[in-house]
């Protein structure tokens, strides 16, 4: 008999990023039970007193302040502690310290998470350390996912509603590859309403460029990002505990898709309860296809490097 557990989900790291994505799964009523997870406890306590000092005013989710052991019995454990990009700082910059601080952690919460769990990765870089997470993962790589590109399509999904004075939400476009510096943009298979994105080349140059850099110039802006990623994270929450099918390009391990072998990064993929359901192989231009090739060289080479 399966156990009925009340859904949960636990984040570990109480910094900008877990906090504001605790905050919108509270504000969203993502899961009833919310859990934030940090080496320095009392922030972790301090950030969920305060969501809690609104629950007569926000709605039905509860968010405490817990431990490694509420990973048992988890539907989602989302992980973004680590050290964050510093103005003009590159996310790759950060891959030697929060590989560590990765495999720390993903072998502290396999003691506790069941079979079905999903590992949800955010901390940068993402699709390096999504791998490192399924190298120390007792699961399935369909269960440890990286948030990818479902940030940097959103980015640019907005940025082409602005063009074309459109609902963000009604722009299907795609933001394919690392999330990162190497990242393109799929504008092959970019439209609204199903006709293409009907704008001169050098606008959809500068909308990819302002795409890639959009975490650059935030960072530089405010000292971090956090709203978006926020709301990326609990997209791909809603698709697994919903179990949407929903299309989303967050970061997987590729196994021959696209032509990449044994490689986490970010490509249209049908996610859902049990995680990543299938890839779906996007018919790319020639120009898609190299650059896609050069963004995955760029991630092999990051991690034949000796990470954990
Ligand atoms: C972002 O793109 C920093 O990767 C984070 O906002």
């Amino acid at each position: 008999m399966t156990v009925s557990r009340t859904p949960r989900i636990v984040i570990i790291g109480a910094g900008a990023v877990g906090a504001d994505t605790a905050y919108t799964l509270y504000l969203r009523e993502r899961a009833p039970d919310i859990v934030l997870v940090d080496i320095d406890a009392q922030r972790a306590r301090g950030e969920a007193l305060d969501m809690q000092h609104g629950q007569a005013l926000a709605g039905g989710s509860r968010v405490r302040a817990g431990n490694y052991a509420d990973c048992a019995g988890a539907a989602i454990v989302i992980i973004t502690a680590g050290a964050a990009q510093k103005p003009g700082q590159t996310r790759e910059a950060l891959l030697e310290r929060n590989a560590d601080i990765m495999a720390t952690i993903v072998t502290e919460a396999e003691r506790y998470m069941d079979p079905e769990t999903v590992l949800l990765i955010a901390t940068n870089p993402v699709d390096t350390l999504a791998q490192v997470a399924a190298r120390h993962a007792r699961r399935p790589a369909s269960r440890v996912i990286g948030s990818g590109t479902v940030l940097d399509s959103a980015r640019l999904r907005w940025a082409l509603g602005e063009a074309l004075a459109v609902d963000a939400r009604h722009v299907h476009a795609h933001v394919i590859g690392e999330h990162g510096d190497s990242e393109l943009v799929a504008w092959s298979h970019a439209h609204v309403a199903g006709a293409p994105i009907e704008l001169p080349a050098a606008q959809c140059e500068e909308i990819a460029r302002a795409t890639r850099n959009g975490a650059y110039e935030v960072i530089a802006a405010k000292g971090h990002t956090s709203y978006a990623i926020a709301l990326s994270l609990d997209r791909i929450c809603a698709a697994i505990l919903n179990d949407d099918h929903a299309i989303l390009t967050v970061s997987t391990h590729l196994d021959g898709a696209y032509g990449i072998d044994d490689l986490y990064l970010s490509v249209p993929c049908v996610v859902g309860r049990a995680g990543i359901e299938r890839v779906i192989e996007l018919t790319l231009n020639a120009d898609e296809r190299a650059a896609l090739a050069r963004s995955a060289a760029v991630l092999r080479e990051r991690i034949v490097q000796p990470v954990t």
